[in-house]
């Protein structure tokens, strides 16, 4: 049977630790001139409707290094602008590829796509979810920390699909996450209640949760081993620009609110980030940022995500 991978709730445990694994595993055998190419003869679909550069050019250079061919559709380019119905775009472009990656707006395209489609279909960020994301960054705390076990992780900002990806993955990981987000701006209770539910369907199912929600960020910051942040308003939402701006004051990661993080923090954003907004210049530059082994690892991580999708390997 296929898999999809539309939230990490859609993952079991042992996937999460198999993707880590296996991507560090191809990251240090690229790094050692090692060419891995599973995927010869293999083909993705990219299909973007909203803007990208890491998550596409990861994407297609992971599907290139593997051996395989990634095709890149503007959402724009297709017959979908034209409303052919996303079921339908689903079956045919499955008679050509072996996997889809999907950028797009609303979360119910890329779930109706995976329903029709017969092959893998991976999320690449909708107005809901970023999962793929969330699995590179955990593979850098991974890396950079020696593991996400009792370290405290905190987000400092909008409850957008970022934070919402970081929700579904501390339920299935049992991670230490604490969310912060001003009032109005919170995680939807839809995602947490989701995010209990496929818990409870797990090993950690008699565990109590160790995420935590406030509106204090000075609060949540206090000792903590990973800071992250991301944009105060997302693609879809720049009329809001100016009316966020205001509700979000106090919520910039900046050197006076880092100072009550541990001494050894490190600084995470997705990219792309707004220097003097949710995060300030000398932080996104400074010591403790690790942004641009986040932005290396999508390409490590992708390859992990697409040679386990498209072979069924350990999945
Ligand atoms: N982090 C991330 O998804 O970046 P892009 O929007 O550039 O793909
Ligand atoms: N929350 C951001 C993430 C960009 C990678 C957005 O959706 O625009």
């Amino acid at each position: 049977m296929k898999k999809d991978i539309l939230s990490l709730l859609d993952l079991e445990v042992a996937d999460f630790q198999y993707l880590f694994l296996r991507a560090i595993q191809l990251k240090k055998r690229f790094n050692q001139g090692i060419s891995d190419r599973p995927l010869i003869g293999k083909s993705v679909g990219l299909i973007f409707d909203k803007k990208s550069t890491r998550t596409r050019i990861s994407f297609e250079t992971a599907m290139i290094q593997l051996g395989g061919t990634p095709i890149y559709m503007s959402a724009q380019d297709t017959q979908i602008s034209r409303s052919e119905p996303p079921q339908d775009t689903a079956r045919a472009l499955s008679r050509y590829l072996d996997a889809l990656v999907i950028r797009t707006f609303d979360h119910s395209m890329v779930e109706t796509f995976a329903k029709h489609a017969t092959i893998p279909v991976i999320n690449a960020l909708t107005d809901s979810f970023h999962p793929c994301q969330i699995l590179s960054d955990i593979m850098t705390i991974i890396e950079v920390k020696g593991g996400y076990e009792g370290k405290k992780i905190v987000w400092i900002g909008d409850g957008n699909n970022v934070a919402n990806s970081w929700v579904n993955a501390a339920a299935m990981l049992d991670l230490e996450l604490v969310i912060a987000t001003p009032k109005g701006y919170e995680v939807p209770e839809r995602v947490k209640k989701s995010s209990a539910k496929r818990r409870s369907k797990t090993a950690l199912a008699n565990t109590p949760s160790k995420t935590t929600f406030t509106n204090d960020p000075l609060e949540a910051i206090k000792d903590a081993d990973v800071v992250y942040t991301d944009v105060w308003a997302s693609m879809g939402q720049e009329s809001e620009q100016i009316k966020r701006e205001a509700d979000f004051k106090g919520f910039e990661v900046n050197k006076e609110l880092l100072s009550y993080a541990k001494s050894d923090v490190i600084v995470m954003h997705c990219l792309p980030a707004h220097r003097g907004e949710e995060i300030s210049e000398d932080v996104l530059e400074g010591s403790h940022s690790v942004v641009w082994d986040q932005a290396e690892n999508k390409r490590h991580m992708h390859k992990a995500i697409l040679e386990t999708l498209i072979l069924k390997t350990n999945i």
